[in-house]
């Protein structure tokens, strides 16, 4: 069950955030800012939609598919983003956060009819975007692609992916239209998750539906690298680039499938995600970082002959690869509503911290040419994150 609830457990905790907030009638504090920039750099925040020329498997009426992407990156070379620049805007639209809601009311749990209310609760929600970047300034960063959890959208993985662009990376955060949530596009429209993206992805029984998901999915990531390739995301410019791909859960085998599948994906890493499609069959010869995992992970990474490394941490559930312990944290609210069977015990800074100091390791031995040692074996600072494996490729 570790791999295939993202979307149902997200709303029961919108609407658990909203029953501590009831519960707690003093508590009249407005908005609550997400905390991003472990790195150096504020970041700039861009959404864009790509016209791919692929027919779309999960709309409801014969259409092309449509995708948003939104950019993170740091903005310019300033390690501090000027006042004026500095805008606190929604943590996600109200679309999303009310499509979370819809579905939620649909499985006829009348207990857990918020009313609404429980979009309200999320929507004191803020990050921080630095408006007055210079998009061109950051055209030569290497490039990252992030990959969500099923049914998921990018946003509950803000917290990472800005993390990232602080340190440099212009990260390329996806949604898979018609499968996530919702997908707001440019002129308001909205794609919500379709009836047959819904049963495709409650088929987790009989593996073809997931299949099929884990298909389009890593398709929809040809179609980003496409728009990169021809120059037609703004601020990067056409040519050849240092890409590699991350997610979580689904996401993470995303990023599998798309590294053994496409050349222009130098490396991936996989956060927590059971391994559907390819890798199931394959070998893989691309550098592979692995965090978290369960023991079916252990035929695969046995089999990998390129670079690897499998890590664990200490105190965390699938979900803390969310952005799930930190607004438990900043909301007072872990181990009330937001149980620790969500967050895990660990603090939230804490796993913040884990995740980009092992996936910066990752991605700037790979995509920067930056020599270390880190991620070969356990560290003496991370006690807190097991050590499985590692090994150099066989090839
Ligand atoms: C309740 O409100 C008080 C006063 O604003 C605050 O200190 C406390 O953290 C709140 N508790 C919860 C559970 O939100
Ligand atoms: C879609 O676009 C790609 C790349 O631009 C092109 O190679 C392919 O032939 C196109 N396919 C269709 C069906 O138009
Ligand atoms: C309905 O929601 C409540 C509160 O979260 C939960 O305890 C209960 O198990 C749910 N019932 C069903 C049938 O899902
Ligand atoms: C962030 O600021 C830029 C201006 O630099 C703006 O174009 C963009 O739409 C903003 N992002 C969001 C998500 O509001
Ligand atoms: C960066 O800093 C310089 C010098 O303080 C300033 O002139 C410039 O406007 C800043 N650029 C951005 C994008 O914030
Ligand atoms: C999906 O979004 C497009 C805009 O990109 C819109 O034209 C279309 O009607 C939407 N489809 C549905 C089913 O909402
Ligand atoms: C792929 O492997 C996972 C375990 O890692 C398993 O749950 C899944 O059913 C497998 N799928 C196929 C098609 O073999």
């Amino acid at each position: 069950m570790w791999h295939h609830l993202p979307f149902f457990i997200t709303i029961l905790f919108l609407l658990q955030i909203q029953v501590a907030a009831e519960a707690n009638q003093t508590d009249n504090s407005n908005d609550v800012l997400l905390t991003s920039q472990l790195g150096p750099y504020p970041v700039t925040i861009n959404e864009y939609e790509i016209k791919t020329n692929r027919t779309d498997p999960l709309a409801p009426t014969p259409q092309l598919r449509n995708l948003m992407i939104t950019v993170h990156r740091p903005a310019s070379k300033n390690f501090t983003c000027p006042t004026q620049n500095q805008a606190r805007i929604p943590y996600a639209p109200p679309e999303v956060l009310k499509a979370l809601d819809d579905l939620l009311l649909s499985t006829g749990n009348s207990s857990l009819d918020t009313g609404g209310a429980a979009v309200a609760a999320l929507g004191r929600l803020q990050i921080l975007n630095c408006t007055s970047s210079d998009i061109s300034a950051s055209s030569k960063n290497p490039i990252l692609l992030f990959g969500p959890g099923l049914k998921a959208t990018h946003h509950v993985y803000t917290g990472i992916t800005m993390a990232s662009a602080s340190f440099g990376y212009t990260v390329v955060a996806l949604d898979h239209t018609y499968e996530s949530a919702a997908v707001v596009f440019p002129d308001g429209s909205v794609n919500y998750t379709s009836p047959i993206g819904l049963k495709l992805s409650e088929d987790e029984d009989q593996p073809k539906g997931f299949e099929t998901i884990q298909n389009i999915r890593t398709a929809d990531v040809a179609s980003v690298l496409d728009a990169i390739e021809k120059g037609e995301i703004p601020g990067i410019p056409k040519g050849k680039k240092q890409i590699a791909m991350y997610g979580h859960s689904l996401g993470g085998s995303t990023a599998t499938n798309a590294a053994l599948k496409d050349k222009r994906i130098k490396a991936a890493v996989n956060l927590d995600g059971t391994f559907y499609g390819a890798p199931n069959r394959t070998t893989i010869h691309k550098p592979l970082l692995m965090v978290g995992g369960a023991d079916e992970w252990k035929p695969i990474f046995s089999k990998s002959r390129g670079w690897k490394t499998w890590v664990k941490v200490d105190n965390t559930e699938h979900y803390g690869y969310t952005d799930l312990p930190q607004i438990a944290d900043l909301m007072n609210v872990r181990d009330k509503a937001i149980p620790l069977s969500l967050t895990g015990t660990i603090n939230s800074q804490r796993l913040q911290v884990i995740v980009s100091s092992y996936t910066n390791h990752f991605f700037d031995l790979f995509l920067r040419g930056e020599k270390s040692k880190f991620l070969q074996g356990p560290r003496a600072n991370f006690p807190d994150v097991p050590f499985i494996g590692h090994s150099q490729p066989k090839d």
